[in-house]
């Protein structure tokens, strides 16, 4: 008798939709990925294919990545905001999931809630990926996690450090310790702690450490991300505020190992969470991260779209 979840589509809604093997093939294949396309090998297994592309926040990474993404294997992405669709005009997120997972092949979601997308991806026949929300980010995991690969080996083991706002991205590191088992200090103030949803069951990975010279003390990688995120503007100057010493410098540098890397998602506010000297250092990892987005979702559209 079959299974009537059988038909159901894989989503990428956390790093945890994955299991770590299917992460582990997926980073490889990125690397794959790129290094055919920097040797000029054409590969478009996803002709006739289309990724609708739903942005309710910016965006400069994401829409590049995925769109010419698509266009390199082959398919195509529609571009869709809430300004000029009738997402913005109050259509229920369960109808627009509805239609447009009939006429499309994929569909990826940029907002706020993640409930919206968990909604959404529950009335959808076609794949679902989440392009950010308030509490994940996991497509830039997958290039953060190609981009240690790349640069230092197998992340399993190491200590990466996360300092700052426990905020989106840092969930998904917390996601990522358990997935790919590496040990995970975060260094954020009091009151700026990530969801104990989150933390909880990856407290065997993750350990929170207040000041940020301890935290950073031995590790293999520093990360970091902006004081306020998206639809946090208004709290800006008291986040500089809660935030002050929480700033990746040389000095904070200095107490990690001496080859350990520097990561950011990018946009980069240069000045507060890090330093000019840091992120611009001439072995700066964060332009390979940045265009990793695009290797490493390339590697995910063909996992979601290309199965037997
Ligand atoms: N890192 C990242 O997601 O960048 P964008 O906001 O430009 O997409
Ligand atoms: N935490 C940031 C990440 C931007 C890519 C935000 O949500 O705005």
């Amino acid at each position: 008798m079959s299974n009537p979840n059988d038909n159901l589509p894989r989503h990428f809604l956390s790093l945890l939709d994955l299991t770590p093997e299917e992460l582990h093939r997926l980073i490889r294949r990125a690397i794959e990925l790129k290094r055919m396309l920097h040797e000029g090998e054409s590969y478009t297994p996803l002709g006739n294919k289309t990724l609708a592309m739903v942005f309710e926040k910016s965006s400069t990474r994401t829409r590049v990545s995925f769109e010419t993404g698509m266009t390199q294997l082959g398919g195509h992405a529609l571009f869709l905001s809430p300004r000029d669709s009738q997402l913005g005009r109050g259509e229920p997120i369960e109808d627009s999931a509805r239609v447009l997972s009939r006429m499309v092949d994929c569909i990826m979601i940029r907002t706020f809630e993640h409930e919206k997308i968990e909604r959404f991806a529950a009335h959808s026949k076609v794949p679902v990926i989440n392009a950010l929300t308030d509490l994940l980010h996991p497509c830039q995991l997958l290039a953060d996690m190609q981009t240690y690969l790349e640069h230092r080996g197998d992340i399993a083991g190491k200590t990466v450090t996360w300092i700052g706002d426990g905020n989106n991205m840092c969930h998904s590191y917390i996601n990522a310790a358990r997935q790919f088992n590496f040990k995970l200090n975060i260094a954020c103030p009091e009151g700026y702690d990530p969801d104990d949803s989150i933390l909880q069951p990856a407290r065997d990975h993750c350990l929170i450490i207040r000041d940020p010279m301890e935290a950073a003390t031995g590790a293999d990688v520093l990360v970091t991300d902006v004081w306020a995120s998206m639809g946090q503007e208004e709290e800006q100057l008291k986040r500089e505020k809660a935030f002050r010493g929480y700033q990746v410098n040389d000095q904070l540098m200095a107490q990690a190992n001496p080859d350990a890397l520097f990561m950011h998602c990018l946009p980069a506010h240069r000045g507060e969470e890090v330093t000019a000297s840091v992120i611009d250092r001439a072995d700066s990892v964060v332009w390979e991260e940045a265009e990793n987005r695009m290797h490493s979702q390339k590697a995910l559209l063909e996992f979601l779209l290309c199965q037997d």
